[in-house]
């Protein structure tokens, strides 16, 4: 049996679709990325834990994408499995101030169910794109807070499949950090909000959407900021005093509101994003010094 007819058949065991004919630009809000030769899209833990736990007995490195929205596709072809977690979207379920949600749940929807509850603490990711499990792994942040504020207990799936619960705490993370590897699969987060007036949480998160809108591209493709921040500097606030918006390779290019987002013109390719991250890291360096560090993940 060849190696695909192996995953499809272990997917097919676990109930589990699978796509092929899909490529990482179908996948990522940057749409750029080389074609994936099987995209698995689990829609329940349960059948997440099994395809993981029998791909890794047969001796498969499956690779997860949450909302794609913090990844870049490389264009050589992903010959790895790609889980697609989007489809384990149970909640927000609230529990006191407490609310659950499965690594698939659109953070968009987790802040303003949140809102609507009358529980605060999540309107510093309004606009944020991407899912909870993306976002918890990578401790995303924004206007003053990051994801491990208020994340509270993380369900795990390890590499062979096995599901484990973590309380976690501000302390486990830093920043665009978190205490889990590469291999662990983050399946749920448990929230601890703080009880608040919906009026007034609603007025916050319009203030922050408005904060965003004015400047960040909006309505283009992009991965958002494509580098960290240096210590005590703004990676965007850098290029751009470096003449570097507007700066295209290919159908890539800097964005003219945001110096710290790459935005696809339509066309771009995966080789133009990776060439123009390698090209504005190269000017950085030469003109100012700093070595900017990708905060983007690329899949090479
Ligand atoms: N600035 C410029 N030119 C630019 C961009 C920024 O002069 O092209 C200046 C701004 O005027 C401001 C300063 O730089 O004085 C900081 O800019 P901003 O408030 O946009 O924040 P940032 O440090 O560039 C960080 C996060 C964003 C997050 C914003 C808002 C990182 C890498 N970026 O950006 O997160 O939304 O703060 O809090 O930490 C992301 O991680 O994907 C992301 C977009």
């Amino acid at each position: 049996m060849s190696s695909g007819d192996a995953v499809r058949e272990i997917a097919d065991r676990a109930g589990v679709p699978v796509e092929t004919g899909r490529t990482m630009a179908d996948v990522t809000t940057l749409g750029v990325g080389g074609p994936i030769a099987h995209l698995l899209k689990p829609s329940s833990i349960e059948s997440l834990a099994r395809v993981v736990r029998e791909l890794a007995a047969a001796g498969h490195r499956p690779r997860m994408v949450g909302g794609g929205a913090n990844l870049v596709g490389g264009p050589a072809p992903i010959g790895d499995p790609v889980v697609l977690t989007r489809g384990i979207k149970h909640g927000p379920l609230f529990e006191g101030s407490r609310a659950r949600a499965g690594c698939g749940v659109v953070v968009k929807k987790l802040v303003r169910k949140c809102v609507e509850q009358g529980l605060g603490g999540l309107e510093f990711a309004e606009g944020i794109p991407g899912t909870v499990g993306g976002t918890v792994w990578m401790n995303a942040g924004s206007y003053g807070g990051q994801m491990s504020d208020v994340v509270r207990e993380v369900s795990l799936l390890d590499a062979r499949g096995t599901l484990t619960r973590r309380a976690v705490g501000p302390d486990d993370f830093s920043y665009r950090r978190s205490p889990f590897g590469p291999e662990d699969i983050i399946v749920e987060a448990v929230f601890e909000l703080t009880p608040g007036d919906p009026a007034a949480l609603a007025a916050r998160l319009e203030e922050i959407a408005g904060r965003r809108l004015a400047s960040q591209p909006p309505g283009e493709r992009s991965a958002g900021c494509v580098f960290k921040n240096p210590p005590g500097d703004s990676a965007g606030r850098l290029i751009d005093a470096l003449g570097l918006k507007g700066l295209a390779v290919g159908g890539a290019s800097v964005s003219d509101v945001h110096g710290n987002f790459i935005v696809n013109r339509g066309d771009a390719t995966a080789q133009d994003v990776l060439d123009l991250i390698e090209l504005i890291k190269r000017r950085v360096r030469e003109k100012s010094g700093v070595t900017l560090e990708e905060e983007v993940i690329v899949w090479r």
